[in-house]
């Protein structure tokens, strides 16, 4: 376990927090694994249940820790850590950890590009795109909730049944297009009653919004998507440069 000073300085809940947290970083504590009650911590450091408790509540918003009713409260699932650098897909990020990624397709629909979506994907208004609402799964977890729209015109044949699976596959592999590029954009939100429920997360949990327009060789774009991910299963990563 870890140790508590209760003549330090800093507060007896955050060093609880802190000691968790070590013993989850080092392996001590296994996702999945079910953490000492709160009346064991009480006990063992000879704090309040008030105390432990405010631990265990910042842990559990971290996304470190699950509470199961009835059950206990056990590790979350390790943070997907996800590079910002490289232009991937969902199932190449995912396969590349060993996940089986597949997709929930909630819409399937033509429409006109609206104004917004008309100057984002640089097309004329009332030219028509596909839109696809998907669920984005992980070894049958829900991790992100997509909106896609591309120009009808460049992927006329897509289907149902494409759309379920890899988009990018599709369009390197099938229309033989090429993916240069793509501007995106990452802010942190919380997630509606929509997006909760579709995340299988509580509404008001954070989340982290993606908006992505990605560009074909030739210039034009091919997609813009906004994403909803889970920011209790998500970190994005970038290295800096010291110019
Ligand atoms: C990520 C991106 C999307 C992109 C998708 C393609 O999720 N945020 O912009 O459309 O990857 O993934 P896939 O080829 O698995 O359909």
């Amino acid at each position: 376990m870890f140790n508590v000073d209760k003549d330090s300085l800093l507060p007896i809940y955050y060093q609880i927090e802190e000691g968790l947290k070590s013993l989850i970083s080092s392996g001590e504590l296994q996702p999945g694994e079910v953490i000492p009650s709160e009346r064991e911590l009480c006990d063992r450091y000879d704090v309040s249940r008030m105390t432990v408790r405010q631990a265990i509540n910042n842990l559990v918003n971290e996304g470190y820790l699950v509470r199961k009713r009835g059950k206990g409260t056990f590790v979350g699932m390790a943070k997907i850590e996800q590079g910002l650098k490289g232009l991937t897909s969902f199932t190449e990020d995912m396969k590349v950890r060993g996940m089986n990624p597949t997709s929930i397709l909630l819409d399937f629909r033509e429409i006109k590009a609206t104004p917004a979506l008309s100057t984002k994907l640089n097309i004329h208004e009332n030219e028509w795109l596909i839109e696809m609402q998907r669920i984005r799964l992980a070894d049958d977890i829900p991790m992100a909730y997509e909106s896609v729209y591309l120009p009808k015109e460049l992927v006329p044949d897509l289907t149902k049944e494409i759309a379920s699976k890899s988009l990018y596959d599709y369009i390197e592999k099938e229309k033989k297009l090429s993916i240069t590029h793509a501007d995106q954009t990452l802010e942190a939100a919380v997630a509606k009653e929509k997006e909760a429920g579709i995340l299988q997360i509580k509404e008001g949990a954070p989340v982290l919004l993606i908006e992505r327009t990605t560009y074909l060789e030739t210039g034009k774009p091919l997609e813009f998507v906004r994403s909803f991910y889970r920011g209790d299963r998500y970190k994005f990563k970038i290295e800096l440069v010291r110019s």
